[in-house]
């Protein structure tokens, strides 16, 4: 298979419909719209109902990835979900999905965790195995409940977050079709862990209770700043470097939506204008292995992604990971 073109072939997305803005937060914790809106971009997220699990918003993605794929739940061989937010700490969230979708037994199913550049690790992890040519279609899926992993009373991480999930079908490109992958590069760095991290409900500190750590997002927020826009500056450089492609030669950078003034960094470091990059994190906030997969769908289904473009994703998270991908539509 070294010499067959593997593509996306469909993307679909899923955002639960309870809307909450920064003016609900605020009712919360110290905070206001203006201060959330300045620092980060975000005026509101989406917040999944009580019942609604990580695999059900990642069902309801790739089942319209699916469709706009052409494909059925019986031609998936492999399937992975991103997330840092699973529905149990076993089994794995895409092996509910599997069930849900009714993906065949022949499927190999798993997660990935790497934070918010899950959803590049998946499509890394995903091209290998087509291309290794023991798989075919296969469906990378990012889906968050970070709802549940949020300290609401603690401002400086509850207003950053929200639910949602996108997925992506990715197959052998019939002749034509577009969204043809050209690489993939990641990148992790554990020797920071401690800068973003859920410290409480591992292993190393399993059972909650007065003294251990909470199982909520604790982070360094200024730190991951810096650590944020260098990473995403490397990832992006290297990449384009890699196939000898000039930034000016992209025509829309999706990139991982946490903050508006990192992405106005990487801009800047690109010497792009800001028009170049799709942004909707003022409507969905940082929702980590969802934010790439939800940002192309609405890129592509708006228009804003158009056939014969080419596309840099790039991300980083938790880990410290990052990754970047370009994508010829
Ligand atoms: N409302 C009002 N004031 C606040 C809030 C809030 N929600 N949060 C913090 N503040 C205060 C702080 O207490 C501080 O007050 P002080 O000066 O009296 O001490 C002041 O605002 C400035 O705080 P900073 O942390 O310096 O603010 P900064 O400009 O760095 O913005 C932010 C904070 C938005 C978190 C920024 O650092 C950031 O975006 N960092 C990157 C975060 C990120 O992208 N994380 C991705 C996670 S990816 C993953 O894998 C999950």
């Amino acid at each position: 298979m070294a010499d067959t073109t593997f593509a996306l072939l469909g993307s679909g997305s899923y955002a639960p419909e309870r809307v909450m803005t920064n003016n609900e937060l605020a009712k919360l914790v110290d905070t206001s719209d203006e201060w959330i809106f300045t620092r980060t971009g975000i005026k509101e997220r989406r917040i999944a109902a009580e019942s609604e699990n990580t695999s059900d918003m990642a069902t309801a993605a790739a089942k319209s990835a699916l469709e706009d794929a052409g494909i059925t739940a019986e031609q998936i061989d492999l399937c992975i979900v991103a997330t840092l937010t699973p529905d149990l700490p076993m089994p794995s969230t895409a092996c509910i999905v599997q069930a849900k979708l009714g993906l065949p037994n022949h499927a190999a199913c798993f997660d990935v965790h790497a934070a918010c550049s899950g959803f590049i690790y998946g499509l890394d992890t995903a091209w290998a195995m087509l291309q290794s040519g023991r798989y075919r279609n296969a469906l990378v899926i990012g889906a968050e409940k970070l709802s549940t992993v949020l300290d609401w009373t603690d401002r400086t991480t509850c207003v950053l977050f929200g639910d949602a999930a996108g997925a992506v079908v990715l197959g052998p490109a019939p002749a034509g079709s577009t969204g043809e992958i050209v690489g993939t590069k990641l990148y992790s760095e554990g020797g920071n862990t401690e800068l973003l991290q859920i410290p409480g409900g591992g292993s190393a500190h399993p059972t909650p209770g007065p003294g251990t750590p909470a199982r909520f997002i604790e982070m360094k927020g200024r730190e991951v700043f810096k650590f944020a826009v260098r990473e995403m500056e490397d990832a992006a450089r290297d990449i384009l470097e890699q196939h000898g492609i000039h930034a000016d030669e992209v025509d829309c950078v999706v990139p991982h939506q946490a903050n508006l003034r990192i992405i106005d960094s990487i801009a800047k470091f690109l010497e792009l204008p800001v028009e170049r990059f799709f942004v909707n994190l003022e409507r969905y906030g940082n929702t980590s292995a969802a934010s790439i997969p939800l940002a192309i769908d609405e890129a592509r289904r708006s228009g804003r992604i158009k056939p014969g473009s080419l596309s840099l994703l790039v991300a980083f998270g938790a880990g410290l990971t990052y990754g970047s991908a370009l994508v010829r539509w």
